[in-house]
C-alpha cells in the first residue's frame, strides 16, 4: 500500500527519501514521487514504475533540506506520472502526500472547480491540495487544519509549502503516521521501516492528531488546536532485521527465522516450573476473558487463518464457544455482540483496514477488544483494551510466513492462559506448554530438510492447478498452504477440509494433478489416509506432509516432507513450513517477484 516519508532538519533531503522509499517498497506500489520545498518552490519530481524510474528524472544536485516522498497504490486513478504523488496545487506553492481515501472527493472537487481550480490528476490527494492552497493565508498549519475539517474519509497526509520550507504539517485519520526524532532533524513516515536507518527514536501520531515539524521543534495538536503531549518512544527493531542479510528475499529469510522468531515469541511466557502462561498483555481482564460466554476472532488472509487455527484451540482447551469471522464481512452483517462477548483481532501490521473495522464495531456494540498484533504501535495495538503482540519482528515479504506462526504460538498461549484457569489440568497445562516450547527447535529441523520442499516444487511448478487437504487442526494449513502458492507463484490452488472433496472438488482431479495433503498423526489419521487413496484412484498425485518415522505413507503417495511429532493441536506450526517453502520455490522456478508479488500489498489500508 502506498508509503509515506518526510524529513525536515540539516542535511540535504533527497538521498534520505530516496533511500526510505526504498525501504517502503515492500508494501507494493505503482508509482514514486518526491516534492523538495525551498522558499522560491517546491519542486516535485514523480514517474510511474519503480523507484528507480524516478531516480533517472530526479535532480540528483538537489540540496534542499526539507522534502517529501511517497510510493502510490493506485486506488483513484491509474497507476501513471500524473496520478503519482506528490500533488501541487495549481500555483505549484504547497505539495501533498496522502495514504487513504477521501471519501468526498467529488463535492470538494466540484466547489473547487466552481473557484477557478483546475486538477490536473483524477486522485482525491490532489483536492487535498487545492484546498490547502485555497485557504492558505500564510500559515500552513492553519490552512491545513481548516482543510481537514472540510474532508471526510481516511488520511496520513504530509504538506510542504514553498513560503515556509523548514516546515512539514502532518496529520493522521486512520492511516499511520510515526515522526522520527533525531538531532537537529525530524522524519516522518507510515513505517518505522522508512526512518530505522537514522533514528530509533519515534513519536507516534493518534487518529484526529497534527504535527507541526521543523528541524528542532515537533509540536501536536489535536484538529481542534488543543495541544497533545507525547512520548518519545524506542522502535524494538533493529536495521539488521529489515535487511536481507544475505538470502535472495526476504519470505526466504523470513522462512528461516521462524525457529528465532518463535523462540522471541514465548520467551518469558511459558514457565516450565509452574505449568502455567505468562501473558503481561491479558493480566489485567482475565477475569473479563475467562468469564468470557463468545469468542470472536476476526482478521483477513493469513491472519484468518491463525484465528481459524485459534477457534480450535481456544474451545478445546479453554471450552469457549468461538467463531472466526472474515472482517470485511463482520462489519457489515450487523454482528451479535452480547455481554460477554470478546472479540480478538489477528493482525500482523495492526493496519488492515477491514479488521480494523471489525475490531471497532465490536468496540461500539461494547465487545471486550484484543489484539494480536505484530508491529507496536499499530493503530490495532493502539485501540484495542488489550493484547499480545508476536514479537516475531519486522515482516517484509508480502506473503505473510513468520506473522502466521507467531499468530498461532499466541493463540496457543492465550488458550492455555484462559484453560489453565477454566478446567485445564495441571497435567494437561504442562504437557502443552511442554510441547510448545520444543516447537522453535522442532521448527528448526523441519528447515533442515527445505531441499525436499524444493524438489517437490520443481517436479510441479508447471501444474496450473493444484489442491491442499487437511483435517481438523491442519485443515486452516491448509487453506494458508493454497493461499501462499496462489498469492506468489500464481498457480491456482484450493485448500479444502479434505472430507469436503468428495462434496464436488474431486472433479477437479486429473492425471498427475499435485494434491498436498496434511496427514500427520493424530486422531483423523485413519480418514486422510482414506482421502488420499481417493486421490490416487483418480490419478491425482499425492505430496504428503507426515509424521517422523511414518514409513508406511511412502508407500502411499508420490512425496513425503517429514515434521517431527507434536501434540495434535500444535501442529500447524510445524505443518504449515513445508507448505510456505513448496510456494517460495514454485515462485522462484516460475521468476515470480517473491518479495512483490503482482498486485499485491503488505498491509491493506483500504475497503
Ligand atoms: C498473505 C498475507 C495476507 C495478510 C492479510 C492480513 O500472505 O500476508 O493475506 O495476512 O492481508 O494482514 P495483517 O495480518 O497485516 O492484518
Amino acid at each position: 500500500m502506498c508509503g509515506i516519508i518526510g524529513y525536515v532538519g540539516h542535511r540535504t533531503a533527497l538521498p534520505i527519501l530516496i533511500e526510505g522509499l526504498r525501504r517502503l517498497e515492500y508494501r507494493g506500489y505503482d508509482s514514486a514521487g518526491v516534492a523538495l520545498a525551498s522558499p522560491n518552490d517546491v519542486t516535485v519530481t514523480k514517474s510511474a514504475g519503480r523507484i528507480s524510474a524516478l531516480e533517472q528524472i530526479i535532480d540528483v544536485e538537489s540540496t534542499q533540506t526539507t522534502g517529501l516522498g511517497h510510493t502510490r497504490w493506485a486506488t483513484h486513478g491509474a497507476p501513471n506520472d500524473v496520478n503519482a504523488h506528490p500533488h501541487a496545487d495549481s500555483s505549484g506553492r504547497i505539495a501533498v502526500i496522502h495514504n487513504g481515501i477521501i471519501e468526498n472527493d467529488r463535492a470538494l472537487r466540484t466547489y473547487l472547480e466552481q473557484h477557478g481550480v483546475t486538477f490536473t490528476s483524477d486522485t482525491d490527494s490532489e483536492v487535498l491540495a487545492q484546498l490547502i492552497a485555497q485557504l492558505y493565508d500564510g500559515n500552513l498549519e492553519k490552512a491545513v487544519r481548516q482543510a481537514l475539517h472540510e474532508v471526510s474519509g481516511t488520511y496520513g497526509i504530509a504538506v510542504v509549502c514553498a513560503d515556509e520550507p523548514g516546515v512539514i504539517i502532518a496529520a493522521r485519520q486512520g492511516s499511520p503516521l510515526i515522526i522520527g526524532v533525531g538531532k537537529d532533524e525530524h522524519l516522518l513516515a507510515s513505517d518505522a521501516a522508512a526512518i530505522l536507518a537514522h533514528t530509533s527514536q519515534v513519536v507516534y501520531l493518534g487518529d484526529g492528531e497534527m504535527a507541526r515539524i521543523t528541524p528542532n521543534e515537533l509540536r501536536i495538536t489535536t484538529l481542534e488546536a488543543v495541544p497533545v503531549a507525547k512520548e518519545v518512544e524506542e522502535i524494538e527493531w533493529s536495521l539488521e532485521q529489515i535487511e536481507l542479510a544475505g538470502y535472495d528475499h526476504f519470505m526466504l529469510k523470513e522462512i528461516f527465522e521462524q525457529p528465532a522468531a518463535l523462540e522471541n515469541c514465548l520467551r518469558g511466557r511459558i514457565d516450565l516450573r509452574e505449568g502455567t502462561v505468562h501473558l503481561g498483555g491479558l493480566v489485567d481482564c482475565a477475569r473479563e476473558l475467562v468469564r468470557a460466554k463468545r469468542i470472536i476472532l476476526t482478521g483477513c488472509g493469513t491472519a484468518w487463518h491463525a484465528a481459524l487455527v485459534g477457534e480450535y484451540l481456544f474451545e478445546e482447551l479453554a471450552r469457549i464457544p468461538t467463531e472466526t469471522e472474515y472482517g470485511s464481512e463482520f462489519r457489515y452483517r450487523n454482528p451479535i455482540v452480547n455481554e460477554g462477548t470478546v472479540v480478538i483481532a489477528v493482525s500482523q501490521s495492526g493496519e488492515t483496514t477491514d479488521t480494523i473495522a471489525a475490531f471497532n464495531e465490536a468496540k461500539q456494540r461494547g465487545a471486550l477488544t484484543l489484539g494480536v498484533v505484530n508491529v507496536v504501535g499499530s493503530s490495532l495495538a493502539r485501540g484495542t483494551d488489550a493484547g499480545v503482540y508476536l514479537h516475531v519482528g519486522p515482516e517484509i515479504g508480502v506473503a505473510s510466513t513468520k506473522a502466521f506462526t507467531g499468530q498461532v504460538a499466541v493463540l496457543a498461549l492465550i488458550a492455555c492462559f484462559l484453560g489453565r484457569r477454566k478446567h485445564m489440568s495441571p497435567t494437561a497445562a504442562m504437557q502443552f506448554i511442554t510441547a510448545l516450547s520444543q516447537i522453535p527447535t522442532q521448527v528448526a529441523r523441519v528447515l533442515e530438510r527445505a531441499d525436499d520442499a524444493r524438489k517437490v516444487a520443481e517436479k510441479y511448478q508447471q501444474r496450473e492447478n493444484w489442491l491442499y487437504l487437511g483435517r481438523g487442526y491442519n485443515y486452516p494449513v491448509a487453506l494458508e498452504g493454497a493461499l501462499k502458492l496462489k498469492e506468489i507463484s500464481y498457480i491456482h490452488s484450493e485448500g479444502l477440509p479434505a472430507a469436503e472433496m468428495k462434496h464436488g472438488p474431486i472433479a477437479l482431479i486429473t492425471e498427475g494433478m499435485p494434491v498436498v495433503v496434511i496427514a500427520t498423526a493424530g486422531s483423523q489419521y485413519e480418514k486422510i489416509i482414506n482421502n488420499i487413496s481417493e486421490v490416487r484412484t483418480r490419478g491425482g498425485s499425492v505430496i504428503a506432509i507426515a509424521t517422523e518415522g511414518d514409513r508406511e505413507i511412502a508407500k502411499m503417495v508420490d512425496h513425503v516432507l517429514y515434521v517431527p511429532d507434536t501434540l495434535e493441536p500444535l501442529q500447524p506450526l510445524l505443518t504449515a513450513i513445508p507448505l510456505q517453502l513448496i510456494a517460495y520455490h514454485a515462485a522462484v522456478i516460475r521468476g515470480c517477484n517473491v518479495d512483490k508479488p503482482r498486485n499485491l500489498a503488505k498491509s491493506v489500508t483500504v475497503e
